[in-house]
Formats: C-alpha cells, sequence, structure tokens
C-alpha cells in the first residue's frame, strides 16, 4: 500500500510484536504440532513443495533440491517459517511475517510490526483432512493473543480456491479482489485475493457477538 487512510480504526496502544521468541514452542494443537523451522526442515519441505498441485501456487518454484535449500535457509525466510508437524513428521509449514502497516509519518513508529502476512503449503497427501485449517486458526490465535498483533493478511491467486476457502473457514474477510493484476509463472495474468482478519474481530467471533 503506498497512499490512503488507514480504515480500520484508530491506533491502539496495545504492545506490539516482540517477535516469535517470546512463544513457548511447540505450540500443540488437537493433532499437531507447531514450531519454527530449523535449516534441517529443508528436505522434509521440499519433499512437497516440489510437487506440482503445489508449486503451482507458491510464489518460487525451485529447479532444484540444492536452489531450494539456498532459498529455504536464506535467514529472512527462515525467520519467518513455521512448520507444522503430525506424529512427529513435518507436514507442512506456515508463514508468519511480522510487518509494519500503513501509516501517514506522523504516527509511522505506532504502526511498526503491528500485523502479519500468513501463508501456507500443506503435503498434498495430508489435505482433506483439516490439518490446514487447523494449523492455521492456532497460528491466528498466536498472533492475536500471543504476539498482540492487531491484524493478518494472506493473499492467492483467485484460482486457487483451495486457499482462499480456507481462509474463510478460519474468518478471514476478502478485502480485495485484484482483477489480472499478479503475473503468474505460467505468463498469465491472474486475479488475486487479499483477505484480511482483525483482532476485534476474532475476539467477537470467538465470544459469538457479532
Ligand atoms: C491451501 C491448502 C493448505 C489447503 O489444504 P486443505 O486440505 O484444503 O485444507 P484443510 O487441511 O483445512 O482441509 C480441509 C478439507 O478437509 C475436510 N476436513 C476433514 N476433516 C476436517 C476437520 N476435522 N476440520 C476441518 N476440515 C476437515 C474439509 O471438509 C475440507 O474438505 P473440502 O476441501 O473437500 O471441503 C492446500 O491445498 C495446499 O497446500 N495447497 C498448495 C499450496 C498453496 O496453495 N499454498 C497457498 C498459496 S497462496
Amino acid at each position: 500500500m503506498t497512499d490512503g487512510p488507514v480504515t480500520d480504526g484508530p491506533v491502539t496502544d496495545e504492545p506490539v510484536s516482540e517477535g516469535l521468541e517470546v512463544i513457548a514452542w511447540p505450540v500443540r494443537t488437537e493433532r499437531l504440532e507447531i514450531r519454527p523451522a530449523t535449516a534441517a526442515d529443508g528436505p522434509a519441505t521440499w519433499h512437497y513443495r516440489r510437487q506440482e498441485s503445489v508449486a503451482l501456487w507458491i510464489t518460487s518454484a525451485q529447479p532444484d533440491c540444492e536452489q531450494y535449500l539456498a532459498d529455504f535457509t536464506e535467514p529472512a525466510r527462515l525467520a519467518a517459517t513455521l512448520v507444522i508437524e503430525c506424529d512427529g513428521r513435518v507436514i507442512g509449514d506456515l508463514m508468519l511475517a511480522i510487518e509494519d502497516a500503513w501509516a501517514q509519518a506522523e504516527v509511522r513508529d505506532r504502526a511498526r510490526a503491528v500485523q502479519a502476512e500468513l501463508g501456507w503449503s500443506l503435503d498434498p497427501v495430508q489435505t482433506g483432512k483439516g490439518y490446514a485449517t487447523e494449523a492455521v486458526a492456532e497460528l491466528i490465535r498466536i498472533c492475536f493473543e500471543e504476539l498482540h498483533l492487531r491484524r493478518v493478511t494472506a493473499q492467492c491467486f483467485a484460482d486457487n480456491e483451495s486457499s482462499w476457502r480456507l481462509m474463510e473457514r478460519v474468518g478471514m474477510r476478502r478485502e480485495s479482489h485484484d482483477v489480472r493484476g499478479s503475473l503468474h509463472r505460467s505468463g498469465e495474468w491472474l486475479d488475486g485475493f487479499t483477505y484480511a482478519l482483525l483482532a476485534d474481530e476474532w475476539r467477537s467471533a470467538r465470544l459469538g457477538t457479532p
């Protein structure tokens, strides 16, 4: 975002995120464990990220394992990557990239590290079981309850129905539909969706209030 007003409410004085080290990892859900990725998780994530149904939608599709591992272990990328484990095996990964919100210059300091962009990939043999829903719902809880962020966002190609349906299952709202705004590696300019969820929306939904 480069211009325009902040439209979703006043800047609050809630504490901003201190980073993922404040969390007691691994975080457990009913069936899964979520923890920060390490370089040693590279081969397990390459195993499914290289598969066509996954590579089709993700940002980078490296030509070989060597290049993949170099990208995976790049410090900024690794710091924003979590892995999902089921019965001790890595079955997917999550992105949690904490970022600044757009703000006018005079209040920019108060908009630093207040939101996160989320992302996800699951091993295709593990889809259709609700694992992504379980992991992403927990990721959102971590963002709001433990990191005290005020907003989460996610983006996908409009044709990636599995991904935007996941966003809707975890309560995210479609905020924008970009018409032929994103270039796919196939060479086609595709539509894209942006989804978001505010902390107060999430809390209201948990309490069952409108
Ligand atoms: C996006 C992605 C993670 C979604 O995976 P998914 O398996 O559809 O999502 P879930 O794990 O939450 O499973 C939901 C499905 O399991 C079913 N399910 C079974 N048990 C369930 C349970 N306990 N809870 C919820 N859903 C359950 C749901 O009905 C749903 O099935 P449906 O799609 O037929 O309606 C996966 O398709 C993927 O990795 N895609 C490739 C990478 C990608 O696109 N990343 C995002 C780039 S923007």
